[in-house]
């Protein structure tokens, strides 16, 4: 098997974080290391610094299904009371838009959301659109089945960029791999820095739903080998890979795969990538010495595997180092994402702190990093 575009030079992301990236020191994260009670999800400089409108960044939360963080939530209303006409766009260009009727986003989640607002807005007397309690009333009558939709916007927050079926339940069926986990969404935002022009497929081992891989190959317009062993995990993620398009006439660069770490052979193996991506995969000690065997083969002919793990336990990050150190891997690169901030290496003149808030947002009530290994072959 060949690589795609050989490229002698070594692939590094933090000198592309930071030319995409002005450095912004976070004081509230470096004093408590933490940025806030009330909205622990996005530090206070990264919602200030970001240019981008309430409105945008509220849409965002809502297609794809995410609490809203109270700090939103206070100035939404803040600016409903400033101004009436507020609450008409909200409920226009968000909660009655045609990008949000026309999937089935979690409809509890739409009504609690819309019944928050209601209660905030009658409380402080000020006007509701009707068509606001026509949203409502719509939704009232409607129940959310086994899998619901989650939609990411691209840049301008008007156009989805990629949309996904996920379960109800994070654990279905017997698999993690049908429900959305963080790393896929912190994986998919980190991939917005990266120019295009670094590699022209890329393969993602243990997909689930595929966020990353399908997020990726539709911002870069590349291709990506979306690869799981779950049978019900590949159906979804066939299922997803046509929503967006990137499978179907036949034509495509882009594909489905089975692919068992416990069973990898390479020889049998035709899906060329130059770039290996995995979200969440490191969780079961178990697996992490075929994990790393199918990392260090694909290595041979990829320029770097970037694997995005949810800090859950210490133990399992260090057990996944000493796997990758046996299997003659070097980890180049290794820094976190939270609160919207990436934490690189200090140096002399910057701090390490580059934020970026996320276009992929998720919520989960363990607030945790994710860390970012750039994985290569040993030279
Ligand atoms: C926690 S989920 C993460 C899914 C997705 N990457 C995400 O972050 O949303 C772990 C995924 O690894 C897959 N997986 C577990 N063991 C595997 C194996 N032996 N071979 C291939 N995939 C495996 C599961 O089916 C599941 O989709």
């Amino acid at each position: 098997m060949e690589s795609l575009t050989p490229d002698p030079n070594t692939f590094r992301l933090t000198p592309l974080i930071q030319s995409a990236l002005k450095r912004r020191t976070s004081k509230k994260c470096q004093e408590n290391g933490k940025p806030n009670e009330t909205d622990p999800f996005v530090s206070d400089k990264a919602h200030q610094e970001e240019e981008e409108d309430l409105l945008i960044q509220f849409k965002r939360y809502f297609c794809s299904a995410t609490k809203i963080p109270d700090k939103l939530m206070e100035k939404l209303v803040e600016k409903c009371r400033e101004n009436s006409e507020f609450a008409e766009e909200l409920s226009t260009d968000v909660f009655n838009s045609e990008i949000v009727t026309s999937h089935n986003i979690r409809y509890q989640f739409q009504t609690n959301v819309i019944k928050k607002f209601l209660a905030a807005l009658e409380k402080d007397d000020v006007p509701v659109p009707d068509s606001m309690f026509d949203r409502l009333g719509v939704l009232l009558g409607l129940k959310d089945g086994k899998f619901v939709e989650k939609l990411y916007l691209d840049e301008k927050g008007d156009k989805v960029v990629a949309k996904f079926s996920e379960s109800v339940n994070q654990l279905s069926m017997g698999t993690t791999g049908l429900s959305v986990w963080q790393a896929s969404c912190d994986l998919a935002n980190l991939f917005r820095l990266i120019p295009s022009n670094q590699f022209s497929r890329v393969i993602e081992l243990g997909s689930g739903c595929g966020v990353s891989g399908i997020a990726i190959a539709k911002m870069k317009n590349c291709g990506v080998v979306l690869t799981d062993y779950d049978e019900n995990v590949l159906n979804l993620l066939k299922e997803n890979a046509e929503k967006n398009e990137l499978i179907g006439d036949g034509e495509e660069n882009s594909k489905v795969r089975c692919l068992d770490w416990c069973s990898f052979d390479l020889t049998e193996w035709k899906e060329p990538a130059d770039l290996v991506i995995a979200a969440d995969v490191v969780y079961d000690s178990a697996l992490l010495s075929s994990l790393c065997n199918v990392l260090r083969l694909l290595l041979r002919h990829s320029k770097a595997a970037i694997v995005a793990c949810t800090l859950r336990n210490e133990g399992s990050i260090s057990c996944f180092e000493h796997h990758l150190k046996f299997s003659n891997l070097e980890v180049v690169e290794k820094f976190e994402y939270e609160y919207g901030e990436y934490r690189l290496e200090t140096t002399e003149n910057s701090d390490g702190f580059y934020a970026h808030p996320s276009h992929f947002p998720f919520f989960s009530t363990i607030q945790t990093p994710t860390i970012f290994f750039n994985v290569q072959a040993k030279k």
